[in-house]
């Protein structure tokens, strides 16, 4: 069974390692130099041709000043509530050397695009467009790149941010192909958050069998995904949720204990379940409201991994704070976990795998119109969803 899910994992990888070297072909320098002769030669006929060749050039030049395309997306003109996303019209340019332009099936809504939109985060330009993750088709590739075509089935996630848009233009080295065995709405829905579940349970702490992990916000979009992945590493996973509707949910995402920290003590409960020993591990998404009972939870010498901060940023922590139980404080980003290529294929190709597999379940609990994008944040940021959030353009 290990053994044909390392074959499986390795079929992936491979499919996505196939289907991803990108690169400008010299054939784009070849027909460069074509165009460039052919016209050096037309301008040196006779003058009587010299008219009628002027003519067709200028054609050939107007009918390369096309128009720019026009779609439609969400723009942030201003810092503020869901009520700054715009659904407006932008000018969309054609792919760059080492660029794709991609028509977006559907769009992974995350908690960091509300980041960007209060200014927790700042963006690099204003106005912006929001999002980064995103499945769509290739429509069309920039000159010389080979290992892309158009039809192309790719996914994204991370940088740059532009995913709220019809169509979008993307670093040809930042897409991954997906596989045809996975549908682009599920895509869209693991990408982002099926690979921070990846490196944060095998990389950044590795789960193993026998260790007890607490999960909080364990029915969000992560949550889900990291009990599950959790749970299938052999450990024992207690999560928290807000209602009982979440809690039904983390239940069979793989939690062996649930707590609904909107009632009870959770540090106290974990305390309970573990027998006072406490967890190996917290991973903490909520921030501010659980920071400080999430260092409480864990056992001498373990890791404390603050990921997010949905609730709000966390007070700065004194050092003397960790030392009185030895523990380790991680603050990773995924950015950081797949900054090289290989690192992204292996992650995406691990998330993949388990999604064909069975072992990950992807959980789409609300699908929106891209345009209404605003409503998507409303819920999300009151708490009102579970599971992945898509937006279809
Ligand atoms: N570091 C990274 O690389 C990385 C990557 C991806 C995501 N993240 C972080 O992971 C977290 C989850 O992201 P997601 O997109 O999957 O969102 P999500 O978990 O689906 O939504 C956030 C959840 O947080 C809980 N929460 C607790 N207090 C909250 C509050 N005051 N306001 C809003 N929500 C609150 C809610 O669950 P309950 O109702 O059950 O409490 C809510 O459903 C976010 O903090 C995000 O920034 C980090």
């Amino acid at each position: 069974m290990g053994l044909l899910k390392v074959g499986f994992q390795n079929q992936c990888l491979h499919f996505l390692r196939q289907s991803s070297k990108v690169s400008t072909s010299t054939s784009f320098w070849v027909q460069n130099l074509i165009n460039n002769t052919t016209r050096h030669l037309a301008l040196s006929y006779t003058p009587r041709s010299k008219p009628a060749i002027a003519k067709a050039l200028s054609t050939e030049a107007a009918a390369k000043v096309q128009p720019a395309k026009m779609v439609k997306a969400i723009r942030v003109h201003e810092l503020g509530g869901p009520e700054v996303l715009k659904w407006e019209d932008v000018e969309l340019g054609e792919p760059k050397e080492g660029e794709i332009r991609i028509k977006n099936k559907a769009v992974g809504l995350n908690f960091i695009d509300v980041y960007f939109r209060k200014g927790v985060y700042k963006a690099a330009t204003m106005p912006f467009t929001p999002g980064m993750e995103a499945v769509g088709e290739v429509t069309a590739v920039g000159p010389g790149l080979t290992g892309r075509k158009v039809g192309d089935m790719v996914a994204y996630a991370g940088n740059p941010m532009g995913a709220y848009a019809e169509e979008q233009i993307l670093p040809a080295d930042k897409v991954v192909p997906v596989p045809p065995s996975v549908d682009p709405i599920i895509a869209a829905s693991i990408m982002l958050k099926g690979m921070t579940a990846q490196f944060l349970v095998r990389r950044c702490f590795k789960v193993e069998s026998g260790h007890t992990v607490l999960v909080h916000a364990a029915a969000g979009g992560v949550g889900s995904l990291l009990c599950q992945w959790a749970n299938a590493l052999g450990a024992t996973v207690i999560g928290t949720v807000s209602t009982k509707e979440k809690a039904a949910q983390a239940k069979e995402d793989g939690c062996h204990h649930v707590i609904i920290y909107k009632e009870e003590d959770f540090v106290a409960r974990v305390s309970e379940i573990t027998s006072g020993k406490g967890v190996e591990v917290v991973y903490d998404s909520v921030g501010k409201d659980t920071f400080q009972g999430s260092l409480a939870c864990l056992k001498p010498r373990g890791y404390m991994v603050s990921f997010g901060q949905s609730s709000g940023t966390p007070e700065p922590v004194p050092l003397p704070a960790l030392g009185a139980k030895s523990l380790f404080l991680a603050r990773p980003s995924l950015m950081q976990y797949t900054s090289t290529r290989d690192e992204l294929l292996e992650t995406a190709g691990e998330v993949f795998a388990n999604i064909a597999s069975g072992i990950l379940r992807a959980r789409v609990n609300h699908k929106y119109p891209l345009s209404q994008a605003a409503q998507a944040h409303e819920d999300l940021e009151n708490r009102r969803t579970s599971g992945s959030v898509v937006l279809l353009p």
